[in-house]
């Protein structure tokens, strides 16, 4: 059952409790609805795409009451501080590199050093974002591959019965979802147009690149080295029966023996928690296994349902050959 709350104080108060406890709770902002999740709980992020049906881990954006709350998970250059003063709140969302502070589960930024912001300027967002005190992660509000709801009507037909609540902010009035910016690197990259124009985001910080096309069949042939894409930096092996004297052990279940170094995903075989902290794995043992003069991370196998098949994607993306 998904609940439709009414945009009150009392009830986005509620809304505020049930991100809290972990629930999902849509809700409108002035581009689409978001589907929204505490990003700091990386079980609370992976319910995002079990309700999605994301068959992989796109990273998400995170939403904040205010500037200052969003420049305290990421590093904010001069640009960023010249953006937000003139479009946020608004359809404007910055990519920036996370704080070494940042509370952001690794689930919610794919695993990437990077993480995406925005201050919404929609009143309801604002003051869900304020009474629940921190950054929720949320994405268009609609199933996997359907068009991003611009109605209370439009995200309970795609996501009815999967979700806690919506609240019922009305119509979007932009109804296209928000320009992304990538300012992590030297120079500003448009990674997807939307709400504010290039030309309006020029007018205040000069020329805008708009980074190298990526033609769908270069895309499929290297998946796992698109920009926006986390890839560990140690070989992966999966569906490992046995671990080598060279492997560093990435468990789902009771660990396969002889690792010398384990990270455990699920000992109960969780799909949910597994997702929760694939990411913080991945970095984990690639930060502590050379040292134990480990070069290899083999995984135990992990069903492909549900989301094990993001899971799994993201994984055999890691496994898969260098160029
Ligand atoms: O208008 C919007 O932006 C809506 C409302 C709910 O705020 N949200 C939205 O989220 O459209 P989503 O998840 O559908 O789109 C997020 C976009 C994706 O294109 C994703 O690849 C990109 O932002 N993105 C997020 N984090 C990123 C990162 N660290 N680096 C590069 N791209 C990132
Ligand atoms: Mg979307």
């Amino acid at each position: 059952m998904s609940v439709i709350l009414h945009p009150t104080a009392p009830e986005i108060a509620r809304a505020a409790a049930l991100l809290a406890a972990g629930e999902l709770v849509a809700f409108g902002t002035e581009t689409v609805y978001g589907l929204g999740a505490d990003a700091r709980n990386g079980e609370a992020v992976a319910k995002i795409y079990v309700a999605k049906g994301r068959p992989s881990f796109n990273p998400l954006i995170c939403h904040y009451a205010s500037a200052r709350a969003a420049f305290a998970d990421v590093v904010p250059n001069a640009m960023a501080e010249k953006l937000a003063a003139a479009f946020w709140p608004g359809p404007l969302t910055m990519v920036l590199p996370r704080a070494a502070a940042c509370a952001v589960s690794r689930l919610a930024g794919a695993g990437l050093e990077t993480l995406a912001v925005r201050v919404p300027a929609h009143r309801v967002a604002l003051q869900l974002l304020a009474a629940f005190g921190g950054p929720v992660a949320a994405p268009s509000a609609n199933r996997s591959g359907q068009i991003s709801p611009t109605t209370p009507s439009h995200v309970l037909a795609g996501l009815g019965g999967k979700i806690a609540a919506v609240i019922d902010c009305g119509p979007c009035a932009v109804g296209l979802e928000s320009t992304v910016l990538d300012l992590s690197g030297p120079a500003p990259v448009l990674l997807r147009p939307g709400g504010v124009s290039v030309e309006a985001l020029e007018a205040v910080i000069g020329p805008v690149g708009t980074g190298a096309p990526i033609t769908q069949g270069e895309a499929m042939a290297s998946p796992g080295m698109l920009a926006s894409h986390y890839a560990p930096g140690l070989p992966v092996r999966l569906d490992a029966g046995a671990v080598a004297a060279d492997e560093a052990l990435l468990a789902f279940g009771p660990p396969l023996p002889g690792a010398k170094l384990v990270f455990q995903l699920s000992e109960r075989k969780n799909l949910t928690e597994a997702a929760a902290r694939l990411f913080e794995a991945l970095h984990e043992l690639d930060a502590t296994a050379p040292a134990l003069g480990l070069t290899r991370i083999a995984v135990m196998p992990i069903p492909s349902t549900g989301l094990g098949r993001a899971i799994n994607d993201r994984l055999s993306r890691a496994a898969a050959p260098r160029g």
